[in-house]
């Protein structure tokens, strides 16, 4: 439905532009720093703050410079942190096992964050590529992606998560059934209050490159995702999965990549009506950082409007790399 207006010049819609106050009294969305979700990378060692090449501003953290980036999350306003390890290649496996060793290095970073800084929301990533010689989220058998076997090891790796005391379990594998199987050892093992946000609408993205070197995933890959992740060609689909994976007992989803797929997001939003969130990925920042390290765009302004739009998408949060220059722009 669109508002009523009288023809020009009794309507200039430019009336309502005409200063930051007025601009600001009429802006329809707005963005605070309870809207983000801080994805950051965990590496062995201590004292360690080692940046990520392909993404400007970026460090993989020692679980100590870890916990001291939660405790700057949460003085920002930042609700939740989300982990992701970088592990070395001796503990890349074919039975990845190291996904459910109840102190690998991301259940190390959950237990410390919880216990230096409680009110943060702790969010991990449920999927085996961090731990896998193949550098897929799935067991591999003659070439192929195993699902069934796979929704079992995440399980495992899942009831590790919540046990070190993660408040967010993020299942980002794409196989099927497993919101359903992650959210039964949930309550069959106590962790009835722990959130499930899955990855549901996740696209076989060029845009996660960056992601891949930052996780030492890039040379273990071998092939592509295309069998368990989305075929960008597809919206229906998304659809179906967000219906499916709400049906399973996510509490939130998310749409992934961001800016490639807002459309995806409305749509979603107005479909379902659950808490939606979207994932802002490595290739994204990585593209708006080198472009201003270049001078060819404002980095902050770029920032500012790359985050609104999901806003205006109709999102509820969105996970970015960011997260804490938005929080310290806002304050
Ligand atoms: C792994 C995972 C990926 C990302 C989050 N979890 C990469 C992938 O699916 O290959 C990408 C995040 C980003 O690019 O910022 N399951």
């Amino acid at each position: 439905m669109r508002p009523t207006q009288a023809p020009f010049p009794a309507t200039r819609l430019r009336r309502t532009r005409q200063s930051p106050a007025i601009r600001d009294m009429v802006a329809e969305n707005t963005l605070t720093a309870a809207d983000l979700i801080w994805p950051v990378f965990v590496r062995d060692g201590e004292g360690v703050e080692e940046p990520v090449p392909s993404m400007p501003g970026v460090l993989r953290r020692s679980v100590d410079r870890v916990v001291e980036a939660a405790r700057e999350a949460a003085d920002l306003g930042i609700p939740a942190i989300c982990l992701f390890p970088y592990t070395s290649p001796d503990q890349r496996t074919a039975d990845c096992a190291e996904a459910w060793n109840p102190d690998n290095l991301s259940n190390r970073a959950t237990r410390a964050i919880k216990a230096a800084v409680p009110g943060l929301a702790v969010m991990t990533d449920v999927a085996l590529d961090p731990y896998s010689d193949t550098g897929h989220d799935g067991f591999v058998e003659e070439g192929r992606i195993v699902n069934d076997a796979t929704v079992e090891a995440l399980v495992r790796q899942a009831l590790a998560q919540a046990e070190a005391g993660v408040d967010i379990i993020g299942p980002s594998d794409m196989m099927d059934g497993r919101i359903g199987a992650i959210r039964r050892a949930l309550e069959g093992g106590g962790h009835q209050d722990v959130m499930i946000m899955s990855y549901a609408a996740k696209y076989a993205s060029a845009f996660y490159g960056p992601f891949r070197d930052a996780v030492g995933a890039s040379d273990a890959l071998k092939g592509d995702k295309k069998t368990y992740q989305m075929n960008p060609a597809n919206t229906d689909e998304a659809l179906r999965l967000i219906e499916r994976d709400l049906r399973e007992g996510a509490d939130m989803v998310m749409v992934k990549p961001g800016m490639p797929y807002l459309d995806i997001c409305r749509r979603v939003k107005d479909g379902f009506g659950a808490p939606t969130f979207a994932y802002q990925v490595s290739g994204e920042y990585a593209m708006i950082m080198a472009a201003a390290q270049q001078g060819w765009i404002d980095e902050e302004r770029a920032m500012l409007e790359s985050l609104m739009c999901f806003k205006r998408a109709g999102c509820d949060g969105v996970l970015s790399y960011f997260a804490p220059a938005l929080a310290r722009h806002l304050s």
